[in-house]
């Protein structure tokens, strides 16, 4: 039985921090195998035929619930959309009574994103089906450290004792820290860069190199990833002006120069061109994986979904 093939041993996919090496590798292995299907003519397999799939998003998403939404009706699941906007939740329901009513649905997963560290997990506690964590205030956003995974590994050949280099917000950024677990887990060696307004505290207890200069910290990586800063979750200045933040920390190709010849460049996305990367680089097919991970968005989210 190939890694790809065999079951996974947890129910929910709460975070990236306490999964091992081996099962991250499963994921990866399994998501390489659906790089080939989802270039086919014929995109559907029938694997979660007859299941009922909810995406619960209190958060703004475009990327990450169209994954989850394509990927489940890809698999054949009955997806449905629950848009927190029209929903219950703006009469003033809470998480664990909207958690009680579409349980009693009986759907068999469930894709949450929340603006609340724990609130997934929490809900999880609640439900008798399958949680999928879609990002969780500043906590987690697994399947996006699982994608950016499968893009370095298709890229590089491997994540072991590659330089990654996570650039800018990294206080408020659930992303970076799903990033940071999975890296360490895989034997990456991990940079993290920006302002110390920006950095959490203990930031280098966290298995990183902690640099406040751009150029010191992207000194020969293999790769830069970049981050948005994430304004709704500021309360206060963090930086002066947007301007001296893109002067001092925003990618362009002088930064860049720094980096090895063929360092790889990723964002997450929404990307702020001018903020924290310059449209040029951004747009530099040579260099960024942000357009092929457009395509490859879900693709690791999908796997995600059969745990
Ligand atoms: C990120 C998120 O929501 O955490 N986006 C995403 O899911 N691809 C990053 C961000 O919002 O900046």
């Amino acid at each position: 039985m190939s890694s790809a093939e065999a079951p996974f041993p947890h129910t929910h996919l709460l975070g990236i921090e306490g999964l091992k090496e081996a099962e991250i590798t499963q994921i990866l292995d399994l998501a390489d195998q659906y790089v080939e299907q989802n270039r086919r003519t014929n995109k559907k397999k029938d694997l979660l035929e007859g299941l009922t799939q909810i995406n619960l998003f209190f958060e703004n998403s475009t990327r990450t619930r169209m994954s989850f939404e394509l990927a489940g009706k890809r698999l054949g699941a009955d997806v449905i959309n629950m848009s927190t906007s029209t929903s219950s939740i703006k009469k003033g329901e809470t998480l664990i009574d909207t958690a009680s009513t579409l349980n009693a649905m009986r759907p068999d997963l469930l894709v949450v994103r929340h603006g609340s560290s724990g609130a997934v997990k929490l809900l999880s506690r609640k439900v008798d089906c399958a949680v999928l964590n879609a990002g969780d205030g500043k906590h987690e956003h697994p399947t996006q450290a699982l994608l950016d995974a499968l893009t370095i590994r298709r890229r590089k050949g491997r994540l072991a004792r590659l330089s990654v280099a996570i650039c800018g917000d990294v206080l408020h950024s659930r992303v970076a820290r799903s990033n940071i677990h999975l890296l360490n887990i895989m034997g990456a060696r991990v940079r993290l860069i920006g302002p110390p307004t920006l950095m959490p505290t203990g930031a280098d207890k966290l298995g990183a190199e902690v640099f406040h200069d751009m150029e010191e910290g992207l000194k020969d990586c293999d790769i830069v990833m970049m981050l948005r800063l994430q304004t709704e979750r500021m309360h206060g200045a963090y930086f002066p002006t947007i301007s001296e933040y893109f002067s001092l920390y925003g990618l362009d190709y002088e930064k860049l120069a720094v980096a090895k010849e063929d360092a790889l460049i990723m964002h997450p996305g929404p990307m702020n061109r001018g903020v924290e990367i310059d449209a040029a680089v951004a747009d530099d097919l040579t260099r960024s994986a942000y357009r092929n991970k457009l395509k490859w968005g879900w693709l690791c989210e999908w796997p995600a979904l059969i745990c």
